[in-house]
């Protein structure tokens, strides 16, 4: 026999050597919801929403954990949300106030990322502004967002992230940016970013209100091509990074626009993807450790070159 494909797995030191992904702390972003109080959230075992005197604590952990980043999401108020989400571009909303605790404590020690969306801000619960007729308008949404990426830029931001799905959301932003003098502050586009059933923790994390559903702006999950053509419109548009999301059923997609990107690549572990491994977990089903480790080398595997993984910080721990 002339192939005998498992002389490479005989030993761990041969299979370390061969190994073709290896997975590093700076690669990951751990995401965190900060909000005026903390929670725990029942829908993801291990996962809390920090209050605004916690978070320097968190993003403290973060840098001592190695960790590339931290992706940080607002939780305002109930009573602070409207119908245009201004708590999202107010200075002193909950996540500019977040980010510049994050920036005093942390500098540039690790990088400070805001996702740049309304849906936490608004009572209707959508990405953006509603029209008369009670659809999300692209360009009254794109407009808010420049507004909201510049406020995150002031508050010490190193990247922004729009995770809206509004057409020529990157191009506004960039523009913003440039205009108010903020030319080093990245945009992280979630380029491919579908309508899916995995976010349903994360909408107990941030008590999203949403009525109805995402569908006319997110993605519909059968289309292939159509992530694609979403991160090429992104690169034109001068995307520093995109991203794709979810990602773990996401992998066609993530591998496709690892092909065409030339800027480095994201996904995102959602939190129904968290929450079924932990669930799965609890119930002694599958080995927890073993299974988180897997699928984030199978994103990485995939084509990613950063993961956004509520893991970011224990998978850390067991890497180094
Ligand atoms: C939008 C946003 C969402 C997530 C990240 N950014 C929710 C949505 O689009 O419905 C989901 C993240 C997750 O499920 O972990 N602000």
């Amino acid at each position: 026999m002339t192939h005998r494909p498992r002389r490479l797995r005989t030993t761990g030191a041969m299979r370390e050597l061969v190994r073709e992904t290896r997975v590093h702390a700076r690669q990951l972003v751990l995401p965190v919801f900060v909000g005026a109080t903390g929670a725990p959230i029942s829908s993801m075992p291990g996962v809390s929403r920090h209050p605004l005197s916690g978070i320097g604590d968190v993003a403290a952990r973060a840098v001592d954990a190695g960790l590339g980043g931290i992706m940080l999401f607002g939780v305002p108020e109930e009573a602070d949300k409207d119908a245009i989400g201004s708590a999202g571009f107010s200075p002193d909303g909950i996540l500019q106030r977040g980010i510049a605790a994050v920036r005093e404590r942390v500098g540039d020690d690790i990088v400070v990322m805001a996702d740049t969306c309304l849906d936490e801000f608004t009572d209707h619960g959508h990405c953006g502004l509603l029209d008369a007729a009670g659809l999300v308008d692209n360009d009254a949404t794109v407009a808010a967002y420049r507004e909201m990426a510049l406020a995150q830029a002031r508050a010490g931001a190193h990247v922004v992230a729009p995770s809206g799905m509004m057409d020529r959301q990157v191009l506004a932003i960039r523009d913003a940016l440039d205009g108010d003098g903020f030319t080093d502050v990245s945009v992280l586009a979630y380029s491919a970013k579908y309508a899916s059933a995995f976010y349903g923790p994360f909408r107990e994390a941030v008590a999203s209100s949403l009525q109805g559903d995402r569908r006319t702006y997110q993605q519909d999950p059968a289309n292939r091509r159509e992530g694609m053509r979403e991160a090429i419109l992104d690169l034109a548009e001068g995307a520093d990074m995109v991203m794709v999301k979810p990602a773990s059923h996401y992998l066609d997609v993530l591998s496709d626009v690892a092909e065409v990107s030339d800027v480095p690549v994201a996904a995102y572990q959602v939190s129904g993807e968290y929450s079924m491994i932990e669930a799965a977990a609890q119930q002694g089903w599958i080995d927890r450790e073993a299974a988180v480790r897997e699928s984030v080398t199978a994103i990485m595997r995939a084509g990613a070159d950063i993961v956004l993984t509520y893991y970011a910080e224990e998978l850390a721990a067991w890497l180094n």
